[in-house]
């Protein structure tokens, strides 16, 4: 297995020499997708391809975005990049390069997916390289499906209407953007929560978050809150009704050190707590583990969202079909278990 390449603005990156997908992160390497990868491969008869990890800064330079995706869209068998923690900073500098973002990037401002596919205008003889490109670049917001499909996954049938219950959402970032809109669809009727309250570390991506919040038509009430100290979001917590899903979207405990609360921090009583990530230490969920039994809690870790991010982008990726549920998603689903 390759090593994940640190990108900056001046990496030359090496081409291709099989069909390469790209795993940009933060910490590509440690991901379980460099094991899971290589048997879905198979599993799908994808052929002799390759997964390289390419590592990023938390809020890199623009240019390094735009080297990235520069190399992937020149390189002949680099076939396209599945996009954490970077989606709103990558698209945000490279938005320039890509000829097609379906309408969720457009929406929300980000890209999870990063997939190539023949020009649908022919060049003629000897154009090429400048002026008219032969190859589409291709960026998909893939998140509100997949964490949709992901939410779906363990929250109780009909529990937002049944229970009246709230959403906490810590991190404004491209996940958190993804997961409350999709929340707020109107195609769920009466089954939405309460209300929704979010809170970031910085101000700028909540202005971000609420205009696309507002394009969307914010059906339900939404609260932004700035909160740079981990106290603010335990006080946050505190308001929440029992029953309420409490979110870590901040990717603290597998970006950064910690947790967005403090040991302090009450989990509502009867309710849910969702760690996007699987990996790291994950001290969120120790948090409410601590509390499980006594505020009867249910704990989900980022796993579910794993398989469902990955094998949306695996698709658009290398242009197959998979399914969503069904004895192939479950083989799916075990062979990414077994591996991981
Ligand atoms: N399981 C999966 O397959 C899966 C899928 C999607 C995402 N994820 C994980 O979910 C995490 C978030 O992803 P993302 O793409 O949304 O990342 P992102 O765009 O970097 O968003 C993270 C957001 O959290 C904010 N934040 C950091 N510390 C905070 C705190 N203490 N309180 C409140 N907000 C805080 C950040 O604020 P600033 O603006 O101040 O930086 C940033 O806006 C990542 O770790 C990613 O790997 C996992």
């Amino acid at each position: 297995m390759a090593e994940a390449i640190q990108a900056t603005a001046q990496t030359q990156f090496p081409p291709a020499k099989k069909t390469t997908m790209y795993f940009i992160g933060m910490t590509t390497g440690k991901s379980s997708i460099m094991r899971v990868f290589p048997r879905w491969a198979e599993y799908l008869k994808l052929g002799d391809v390759l997964i390289q990890g390419i590592d990023c800064k938390w809020h890199d330079d623009r240019n390094v975005y735009r080297r990235v995706v520069d190399f992937i869209k020149n390189d002949p068998l680099s076939a396209g990049a599945l996009v954490t923690t970077h989606k709103l900073d990558l698209l945000k500098a490279c938005r320039d390069m890509f000829e097609y973002l379906d309408p969720y990037a457009q929406l929300m401002g980000e890209v999870s997916s990063i997939s190539k596919r023949p020009s649908p205008h022919p060049l003629p003889q000897g154009e090429g390289e400048r002026g008219r490109v032969s190859v589409w670049l291709r960026g998909h917001a893939k998140d509100p499906i997949s964490s949709g499909l992901s939410v779906e996954a363990f929250l109780p049938p009909g529990h937002w209407e049944k229970t009246g219950a709230e959403v906490f959402c810590m991190g404004a970032g491209g996940s958190a953007i993804a997961v409350t809109s999709y929340m707020m669809d109107a195609r769920h009727g009466a089954n939405r929560p309460k209300r929704i309250i979010v809170s970031n570390r910085s101000a700028p991506r909540l202005e971000e978050m609420k205009e696309i919040h507002h394009k969307l038509g914010c059906p339900i009430p939404v609260e932004y809150h700035h909160a740079p100290r981990p106290e603010d979001n335990d006080a946050l917590m505190h308001q929440l009704k029992p029953y309420s899903l409490a979110v870590n979207a901040t990717g603290l405990g597998k970006d950064g050190p910690g947790s967005p609360i403090t040991n302090a921090a009450r989990f509502p009583e009867k309710g849910l707590a969702w760690d996007f990530n699987y990996r790291g230490e994950l001290v969120f969920l120790d948090q409410a583990r601590a509390q499980a039994k006594e505020r009867q809690l249910t704990i989900e870790d980022g796993w579910v969202y794993f398989v469902h991010g990955w094998t949306r982008v695996v698709a658009e990726v290398f242009d197959v079909d998979i399914p969503t549920s069904g004895p192939k998603f479950e083989d799916i689903s075990r062979l990414a278990k077994e591996a991981r």
